[in-house]
């Protein structure tokens, strides 16, 4: 098990180029499989989740390679409709792939996937709006089968606008006979990426980002060039180190308006956050005053996958800040580990009562999620003495060499 030592209380000075994002390349990778072509991805974080989503597009047939930060994605050969139990379960994302390989190849197979334990995470309302447009759906213990040669014209209602299953049900019906509509989609960012790349590959999608998408069949699509965008939640978990740390960073590679919610959050605490097109510009002097009541939303309200890094810095607000956790049922299990550092933290159910401490200690913590694996660092980065966060392999799930990234701002840490 990998840990990264960090020897808090130095300034994170300079700028840093945000990776590419985790939650828009998964989908565009899964989506790769319904071109017959090859598809050249830009800016591609090198992280675990990336690699698993290449495996299972080997598995179905294309063939994968990168150099530096760009994939080459060859998904002419898809010959195979099931990924197996082992790679289901390396990464919750694998579901993603549901809809484009029943598009693509008329039958899917997959079974109930992995990911971080941050309470349960269903899949129905994938299941449902794909039979809402005509699959299919066996479902045996954890297997799921679904068939279907084609999706016909349909409105398809999400009674919560879940990203994923907003996700499927895009990519299932880009070769409808007809025209699928969705309301009440998720609105994040990360859907907006995804009607420009299939867009891209040839396919007539609308309304992303909006509360209704449209999505009229095409007969095929090809292959293309797209740079994906910068990780926004990696991005608010570096704000909140510098915001803990203190010093002044910019932060390029991000839009900005997919983030205010974070920046809002953060000049309540203190800081000085300025924001230009595709870059932005924090300075803090590392003392942070607690807010009002944070509540994760759906976009664009603030968003779940920075929460743990928010808390982390509140730990030393002065004052009281409760954060109600909206979306998940169990995403506070870093807190355990930074009330060892010192913090002042009550939870019950979804909401942490957060009462400012004048510092946190540096300790040995273990990760148990990504994002609560980023919270830790932040921590650590803010902390007094040596913090050594263990289970790196939960970071490496989506922080692109985070040390690295840390270092170059000035930060004293180092992975074993
Ligand atoms: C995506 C993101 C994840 C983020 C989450 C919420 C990716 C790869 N992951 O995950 O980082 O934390 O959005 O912004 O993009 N739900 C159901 N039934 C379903 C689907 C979802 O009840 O069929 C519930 C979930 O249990 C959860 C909530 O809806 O409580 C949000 O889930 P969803 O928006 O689907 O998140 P993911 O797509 O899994």
């Amino acid at each position: 098990m990998g840990k990264i030592v960090i020897n808090g209380g130095r300034r994170l000075n300079g700028e840093l180029k945000i990776q590419g994002s985790k939650n828009a390349v998964l989908p565009i990778l899964a989506a790769c499989v319904l071109c017959d072509g090859e598809c050249v991805l830009k800016n591609c974080p090198e992280i675990s989740d990336v690699r698993y989503a290449c495996e299972i597009i080997q598995t179905l047939g294309g063939k994968t390679s990168r150099t530096g930060e760009t994939l080459i994605i060859d998904t002419r050969q898809i010959n195979h409709s099931e990924i197996n139990k082992a790679l289901m379960h390396k990464m919750r994302s694998s579901v993603m792939f549901l809809g484009p390989i029943l598009a693509r190849t008329g039958k899917a197979v997959i079974y109930t996937p992995g990911g971080c334990e941050i309470g349960s995470r269903p899949i129905d309302l994938h299941i449902k709006a794909l039979k809402s447009l005509g699959a299919s759906v066996i479902e045996e213990g954890d297997k799921i089968s679904c068939y279907c040669q084609y999706t016909v014209t349909a409105k398809i209602h999400l009674p919560f606008p879940s990203v994923g299953a907003t996700e499927n049900v895009m990519m299932a019906s880009v070769f409808s006979k007809g025209t699928v509509v969705i309301s009440n989609p998720a609105m994040e960012p990360e859907i907006v990426e995804l009607q420009n790349f299939i867009n891209a590959m040839g396919g007539r999608v609308h309304g992303a980002g909006t509360k209704t998408i449209v999505i009229e069949g095409v007969e095929h699509l090809k292959g293309c060039e797209y740079e994906i965008t910068g990780d926004r939640i990696v991005c608010a978990t570096y704000l909140f180190g510098v915001a803990i740390a203190g010093g002044k960073t910019r932060f390029t590679g991000v839009k900005p308006e997919d983030l205010e919610a974070v920046l809002s959050v953060l000049r309540e605490m203190g800081c000085d956050v300025s924001a230009c097109s595709s870059s932005i510009t924090i300075q803090s002097s590392g003392e942070l005053k607690g807010v009002r009541k944070v509540q994760t939303q759906v976009f664009p309200g603030f968003p779940t996958d920075a929460q743990a890094p928010l808390t982390a810095a509140l730990c030393v607000a002065s004052g009281i800040t409760v954060v109600h956790e909206e979306i998940f049922e169990n995403r506070f299990r870093h807190i355990e580990e930074l009330v060892r550092m010192g913090a002042d933290i009550t939870v019950e159910n979804r909401i942490a009562i957060i009462c400012g401490v004048p510092c946190l200690y540096g300790t040995t913590v273990h990760a148990c999620e990504l994002r609560g694996a980023g919270a830790l660092v932040v921590a650590g980065l803010g902390a007094r003495g040596k913090t050594i966060v263990e289970g790196t392999e939960y970071l490496d799930r989506g922080y692109d060499k985070m040390e690295q990234a840390l270092e170059r701002l000035g930060a004293d840490i180092i992975r074993m």
